[in-house]
């Protein structure tokens, strides 16, 4: 009989770190996608807010809401086994009054089963994140290139050294179990990983951070337009869907699918 994967636990991440051992985080939106990744051996699985460009076809990620990502975020927790399930707190649930940001985390904790929320957060949040963790509610804090403050930056490579430093050390200090960096140059999250006791996971952050994720539709080519240079697509599944669709179309129109295979007599 197969064994049961050991989960996933925040305090394992501390654990990777503290080992040297890379963490390995994907996101992901639905059940099948959670399965697969899951199998694959990532560790964690992020329900993050790109869900309103990625799968919501939305030009920003700011108009995702809370109840959105709760649907997406269920099915993802059903689907992992072993990995972690990570979920983004959207635009204006965290933003408005501490109060609101801990009951909106309690609701996504309580009503999908997933083990922590990732916030935007820079200096400014630090009371927000310590209140979460006080109420028992694992955080980790996105710095560097904010997407829900993209009306206000645009999507650029952070460069500011002192307060992206600034900004990590704040998240830390106030209990978030690890902070990701995006669209950072390589040498400053270097030093903010040396710097922090927790993992830092990046994206566009080059190659010294603890852990590395990326958009999972970028990674598989499923994504059209714009894509980053901090992408590596490993497969491209767009060619391969549009091919396989392009082949059952064909078929029906030819009359040769259904065959007998696949009728009853
Ligand atoms: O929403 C998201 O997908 C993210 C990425 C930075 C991984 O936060």
């Amino acid at each position: 009989m197969d064994s049961q994967p050991t989960p996933i636990t925040v305090p394992a991440f501390q654990s990777r770190k503290d080992s040297q051992q890379r963490i390995t985080m994907l996101t992901a939106y639905d059940f099948p996608t959670a399965q697969l990744l899951d199998q694959a051996g990532v560790d964690c699985l992020l329900v993050g807010d790109s869900l309103g460009m990625v799968v919501q076809g939305k030009t920003s990620t700011v108009p995702v809401t809370l109840d959105e990502i709760i649907y997406h975020a269920e099915m993802v927790v059903r689907g992992a086994q072993r990995a972690m399930v990570l979920v983004d707190m959207p635009f204006l649930t965290y933003q408005v009054s501490v109060q609101a940001a801990i009951e909106n985390a309690g609701r996504i904790l309580k009503e999908t089963g997933c083990a922590a929320v990732k916030l935007e957060g820079s200096a400014a949040q630090a009371d927000t994140i310590r209140a979460l963790v006080t109420a028992g509610i694992p955080v980790m804090a996105h710095v560097g290139l904010r997407p829900q403050s993209v009306n206000q930056t645009g999507y650029k490579v952070q460069r500011d050294r002192d307060q992206l430093v600034q900004d990590a050390h704040a998240a830390e200090d106030a209990g978030a179990f690890s902070v990701l960096i995006e669209c950072v140059p390589s040498d400053i999250a270097a030093e903010i990983t040396r710097q922090l006791r927790v993992p830092t996971i990046g994206i566009g952050a080059g190659p010294d951070c603890d852990g590395q994720v990326l958009v999972t539709p970028d990674l598989l080519g499923i994504t059209c337009g714009y894509v980053p240079r901090f992408v590596k697509r490993y497969a491209d599944l767009g060619s391969q869907i549009r091919g396989a669709v392009t082949s059952y179309v064909d078929d029906v129109r030819n009359g040769s699918f259904p065959a007998n295979e696949q009728s009853y007599q």
